[in-house]
């Protein structure tokens, strides 16, 4: 596995891998990798030749009072799992690399309507961050596909829609999430919990999939399951941010047009905010009393 800290050899490499017709896969990370890192890196290999992670805690999606300086470096472990996985080109840049002019100065990539709502609200400019960065990613990677978690379901529509809008040539891939057995979703921050929160964090998958059930049974009020989640994770000793029913393309209120549903929750657990989501996809031919999980 090459490690490239600058963006000129790793392009340079990448120019005549893509001139001998190889394709190239492209998983973007902050590091702290874990099996569900892992899996994205599998997929990836699996639709190209060639795969290139990077590794980079990009500043400009943390606000000011969020945990950058704390957020996990294991840049050791990483590089191990990496190698294991068959990674052939990890991307290593700091942050002069990114933003030689300093981040006030950087060129913004936004999506509008999709980065105001949900995760955007509490956390104002968070997606314009990570759009921009990934566009600049993209840019010096120039990959086939890019493979991105479904765990961070927001986040994989607003790269959706920015490669749309953009006429991007790369195709979004979303891995369905990696769990522990009791169905926490993996994440970085999981490290954050204590011995007593890591027992609690599962119920949020729990009321996710509660709430599923309620809706593919037919039960239409989605005010009120809303906030029954809410009431219960409140109970348990959530601080629940956000639990919203929605239309899983524009993550609006869910209507007639609808043909998944994404439901959608986050709240912290003393210091740390977990985000985790569930789908439901609708059959087309039914009424709301018919509904298909997928
Ligand atoms: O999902 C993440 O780890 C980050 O938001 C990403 C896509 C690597 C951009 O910094």
């Amino acid at each position: 596995m090459r490690t490239y800290t600058a963006i000129a050899p790793l392009q340079s490499v990448l120019r005549s891998c893509r001139q001998q017709g190889q394709r190239i896969a492209f998983v973007p990370t902050m590091g702290n990798l874990h099996e569900g890192h892992l899996e994205l890196v599998r997929r990836a290999r699996a639709l190209a030749d060639i795969v290139v992670v990077s590794i980079f805690v990009n500043p400009l999606q943390f606000g000011p009072n969020e945990d950058l300086d704390a957020y996990p470096r294991t840049l050791a472990a990483d590089k191990e799992k990496l190698f294991s996985e068959g990674v052939q080109h990890l991307f290593l840049p700091d942050v002069e690399e990114m933003y030689p002019e300093g981040m006030a100065l950087q060129t913004q990539v936004q999506v509008p309507d999709l980065s105001e709502t949900l995760c955007g609200s509490s956390r104002p400019g968070h997606f314009t961050g990570v759009t921009t960065v990934v566009s600049k990613l993209f840019n010096i990677v120039q990959p086939d596909v890019a493979v991105f978690g479904e765990k961070d379901f927001q986040q994989l529509t607003i790269i959706r829609k920015m490669v749309a809008d953009l006429c991007m040539p790369i195709q979004i891939e979303g891995v369905a999430t990696a769990r522990d057995t009791d169905g926490l979703a993996k994440s970085s921050r999981n490290g954050y919990l204590s011995e007593e929160q890591r027992k609690l964090a599962p119920l949020i998958h729990a009321t996710l999939v509660s709430c599923r059930d309620a809706v593919a049974c037919g039960f239409d009020n989605f005010l009120q399951l809303e906030s029954h989640a809410r009431m219960q994770l409140l109970q348990a000793g959530f601080e629940p941010d956000y639990f919203a029913i929605r239309d899983a393309r524009t993550l609006r209120a869910v209507n007639e047009n609808t043909e998944e549903i994404a439901i959608l929750a986050a709240a912290r657990l003393g210091s740390t905010r977990l985000i985790d989501n569930v789908r439901l996809t609708l059959n087309p031919v039914s009424d709301w009393g018919m509904l298909a999980s997928p």
